[in-house]
């Protein structure tokens, strides 16, 4: 899959991309990350691409002329592929955008920067308009790192443990369960029997009694919405069982 990227700051792509399991990803050809330089689209003198906004007020506009050069000359015109743009008033991120950008051939993400864009660019060149949180950066490019982040280790290849990405927290709707790693007993804190004896039915158990506890208590939100038949007979019994000993609070 191929990601187009749409920044007045591609520098500040570079190394997040160029590390680690990004990079990997790219050097084996599983995924492709385009940097576009929006001022490379403009074409006067000072390579302008934002200015004041009508009606007056403070802050600086992106404007419209440079971004859809940029996008319609790399996505065609009108592209036909997602076009994100990163923007604190779009549509929370989560694990199923994550899945829905990751089954595309190709996604462009336009970061802005200044007070905002022309609503023209919203209107009439993007498809979603996504945000990453309820708090305002200086830029989408962070936001669209996340994206390309959460997305990519999700496309086939790139996580060494292919069931990796599906025992994710989220990605079931549920918190994940706690990990534990050698040794048995570290300051006299135990790691609990149930994963030392390597019964692999009981371990699994565990695990879901576990997601679905800590998911309660830590997102009551999340654990209102789990769709219990996800789960197995056996694990959607466990379900029942704790809902019963377990009241939703609120
Ligand atoms: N640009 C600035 N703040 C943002 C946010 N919270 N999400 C997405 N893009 C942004």
């Amino acid at each position: 899959m191929k990601f187009e990227i749409f920044t007045i700051l591609p520098e500040l792509f570079t190394p997040y991309l160029g590390a680690s399991i990004l990079q990997k990803a790219a050097a084996k050809g599983l995924v492709e990350f385009n940097l576009h330089n929006i001022r490379n689209y403009t074409h006067d003198k000072h390579h302008t691409t934002d200015d004041t906004p009508y009606g007056g007020g403070g802050g600086m506009v992106m404007k419209p002329e440079p971004i859809f050069e940029a996008v319609e000359s790399v996505l065609g015109s009108p592209p036909n592929c997602p076009v994100v743009l990163m923007t604190p008033q779009g549509k929370p991120f989560s694990q199923s955008m994550a899945f829905e950008f990751a089954s595309e051939q190709q996604v462009g993400i336009i970061c802005g920067r200044y007070e905002g864009y022309d609503e023209r660019i919203r209107q009439y060149l993007v498809t979603h308009e996504v945000s990453i949180g309820d708090f305002v950066l200086t830029g989408g490019e962070l936001p669209a790192l996340m994206i390309v982040d959460a997305v990519t280790r999700l496309l086939p290849g790139v996580l060494g443990d292919p069931t990796g990405a599906m025992d994710d927290s989220h990605a079931m709707g549920l918190l994940e369960y706690p990990h534990y790693t050698k040794p048995a007993e570290f300051r006299g804190w135990n790691v609990p029997e149930e994963l030392l004896g390597g019964n692999h039915q009981l371990i699994e158990e565990w695990r879901i009694i576990q997601s679905l506890r800590r998911t309660h208590s830590k997102r009551p939100d999340l654990f209102q919405k789990f769709d219990p038949r996800s789960l197995g007979k056996k694990t959607r019994k466990i379900y029942e069982e704790l809902l019963k000993i377990l009241p939703l609070h609120g």
